[in-house]
């Protein structure tokens, strides 16, 4: 499997593969460190599409600490083992200063709470830094499709209003949220954790789905969902950002608990900052 470096090398494999310009061509953006939740991204746009080209590329204008930025793991050379494995038929991994033609940039983008609540509000700056790198990725690598995962579940909602500003030719693909056997959302962050942090970090996931449980029961939604909120709150180890219903179109704080679609949660475990969700 191929391994392109810049956007000329990647122009001319393309002209080369879809030189009747009739190819499908399945997107999986990236940062790397890839697992089981990428490949099933992989593996659906493989089975959709002709071709399939995963991106790498650790986005240094969404991170909002530099500890962060430093800390998140680069590990290529098994990435693009997994990758190819998973059905993927090109790896385009660029540096940042070649895909931003220069010096990373992002500008600010305000799409009301879709870019300023939960992750726009606990990460400032994180959804200019996305919104840049998917345009540039987009215009790059001109997809028919790219795909998204549910695990970040505002992520595919901003990405989905860019792509009809715009890329409204490019079909975004939301893809189910993979987690392991005990539950725990796969994430590149969850090898930062410690064993004690793993058990921590799954309590997020029960905790969820207890609120599913309840609902569906016939219990309040805004009730069962304080309860767990305050119930997360006070457990050792976790240090809760927000645990809160939202509809998975608008991202409103101000959305009424019939619009809810989701619960969404984030929380510091072990220093290491983890997102999850579940669909009412
Ligand atoms: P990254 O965190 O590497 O994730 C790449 C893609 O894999 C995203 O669409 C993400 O939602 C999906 N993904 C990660 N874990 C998943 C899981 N457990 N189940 C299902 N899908 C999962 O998201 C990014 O990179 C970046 O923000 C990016 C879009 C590449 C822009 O830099």
């Amino acid at each position: 499997m191929k391994i392109i470096r810049t956007s000329i090398e990647l122009k001319s494999w393309f002209n080369e593969h879809n030189a009747e310009k009739t190819i499908s061509l399945g997107f999986v953006p990236t940062m790397g460190a890839l697992h089981n939740g990428h490949t099933s991204l992989i593996e659906k746009a493989s089975t959709e599409c002709d071709l399939v080209l995963v991106s790498i590329l650790v986005n240094p204008t969404q991170f909002n600490e530099k500890d962060d930025l430093e800390a998140y793991p680069r590990t290529m050379k098994a990435d693009a083992v997994i990758a190819e494995e998973a059905g993927c038929d090109v790896i385009y991994a660029p540096t940042a200063e070649d895909l931003y033609k220069g010096e990373p940039k992002a500008e600010r983008v305000d799409w009301g709470g879709l870019t300023n609540s939960f992750e726009g509000e606990s990460r400032p700056g994180h959804f200019d830094g996305v919104i840049a790198v998917v345009d540039k990725l987009f215009s790059t690598v001109t997809p028919t499709r790219a795909y998204f995962g549910a695990k970040d579940l505002q992520q595919v909602a901003v990405v989905q209003k860019m792509a009809e500003i715009r890329h409204p030719k490019v079909e975004i693909v939301s893809c189910k949220l993979i987690r392991d056997s005990k539950g725990l959302a796969l994430s590149s962050r969850n090898i930062r954790l410690s064993d004690q942090g793993v058990k921590r970090a799954l309590n997020l996931y029960l905790t969820l789905l207890e609120v599913v449980r309840k609902v569906s029961k016939g219990d309040s939604v805004k009730i069962a969902v304080e309860e767990a909120r305050q119930e997360l709150q006070a457990s050792e180890g976790i240090d809760l950002e927000y645990f809160t219903g939202v509809n998975n179109q608008t991202f409103s704080n101000e959305d009424e608990v019939a619009k809810w679609s989701h619960i969404i949660v984030a929380a510091k475990v072990d220093g290491v900052r983890l997102i999850d969700n579940i669909e009412l």
